[in-house]
């Protein structure tokens, strides 16, 4: 069995996936959310207090199993530094304190692994992944065979939806309150750019789509309900219409046969009904991870490290680094 440990953001977790059957054991998940809500955004310094206090119940939680661990792996980048932190000082203790190899997970493989929760790894498979963090088309050939296509030159999809949501005083996380008000709203009331819709550039920018949103609520003083809905439909239709864009360019020439959407943002219905539309057209097979495993958590993290395992991917526990970017990734 291989404990797996989370806490890159704002969620601990910990999980024990057995590697034989790659069956998940047991998984706790702690967000806070609610804590950083306040503040419109996560507070990395509030974040790394609060793992502080979660880890180590968690870890009380998985204690049955304790005895039958035969590693432990951890995500240690990219993420915020002191939360990675967190979770990477309690399998270091862990790891040396019971003699147990070390694995050291990336978050982005983490989540393409989301796909793989209690089943054998598929690939090749064209990754789109939308999280808070990072938006990124990734190529995947195999564990070690993973290449970026295309990625944002600013914001990421998810953050967009957070400032959104900040900007109109709606609270935090701004996805899936965005995506509930959108459903009330007309998406054609306010006209909104689509992000580098003439550039043949294949890459990802929201920073504009973000300005575009704030000068509609500075015009739309003081906002009512029906305003708010209509600016979040605006925003949510165009965020999604720049994604679908771009990865269409991507289909015409990669003309991928496996197609999946991983991280937090993948549970926008909007967003998977779109991709389902652009897989029809191309004759790709859609691939979601359950609604559970769409945001961060240690399931994850388990399943890529079962991999691992049997690649021997081994770090020694003195000396892992932790490391919140993202250019060293696969
Ligand atoms: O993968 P994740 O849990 O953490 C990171 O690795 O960043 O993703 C969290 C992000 C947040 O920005 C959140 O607003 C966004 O995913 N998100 C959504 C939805 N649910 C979560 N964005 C759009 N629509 C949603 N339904
Ligand atoms: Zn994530």
């Amino acid at each position: 069995m291989i404990l797996s440990i989370e806490s890159s953001c704002d969620d601990s977790a910990v999980a024990v996936t057995e590697i034989a059957t790659k069956r998940l054991l047991f998984h706790r998940k702690i967000s806070q959310e609610r804590e950083h809500a306040k503040y419109g955004g996560v507070v990395p310094e509030l974040a790394s207090r609060l793992h502080a206090v979660a880890l180590p119940r968690l870890l009380e939680e998985a204690k049955p199993y304790l005895d039958d661990i035969q590693a432990v792996a951890v995500t240690n980048a990219p993420g915020l530094s002191v939360t990675l932190l967190e979770g990477v000082a309690m399998a270091q203790a862990l790891s040396i304190a019971k003699g147990l190899p070390l694995i050291a997970v990336n978050h982005l493989k983490a989540h393409i692994y989301s796909l793989f929760i209690e089943k054998e790894a598929r690939f090749p498979m064209l990754v789109l992944l939308i999280s808070g963090g990072h938006t990124m088309v990734i190529d995947v050939g195999g564990f070690d065979e993973m290449e970026v296509v295309a990625s944002t030159m600013d914001d990421s999809f998810g953050e967009s939806f957070d400032k959104t949501a900040k900007m109109m005083g709606l609270g935090y996380p701004g996805g899936p309150i965005i995506e509930r008000l959108a459903a009330k709203g007309d998406p054609d009331r306010f006209p909104m750019p689509i992000p580098l819709q003439h550039s043949p550039k294949i890459a990802f920018s929201f920073s504009g789509l973000k300005n575009a949103v704030r000068l509609l609520i500075e015009k739309n003083q003081p906002l009512d309900e029906q305003t708010k809905a209509d600016i979040a439909s605006a925003f949510q239709k165009a965020a999604i219409a720049h994604l679908l864009q771009k990865c269409k360019k991507i289909f015409q020439t990669k003309r991928p046969e496996d197609f999946a959407i991983v991280g937090g943002a993948s549970a926008n219905m909007a967003v998977r009904e779109a991709f389902a539309n652009l897989c029809a057209e191309f004759g790709a097979n859609l691939h979601l991870a359950d609604l559970e495993w769409c945001s961060d958590n240690a399931a994850m993290v388990g399943r890529c490290a079962v991999d691992a395992w049997y690649l021997e991917r081994f770090t020694d526990a003195l000396s892992i680094e932790v490391s919140p970017k993202t250019d060293n990734i696969f």
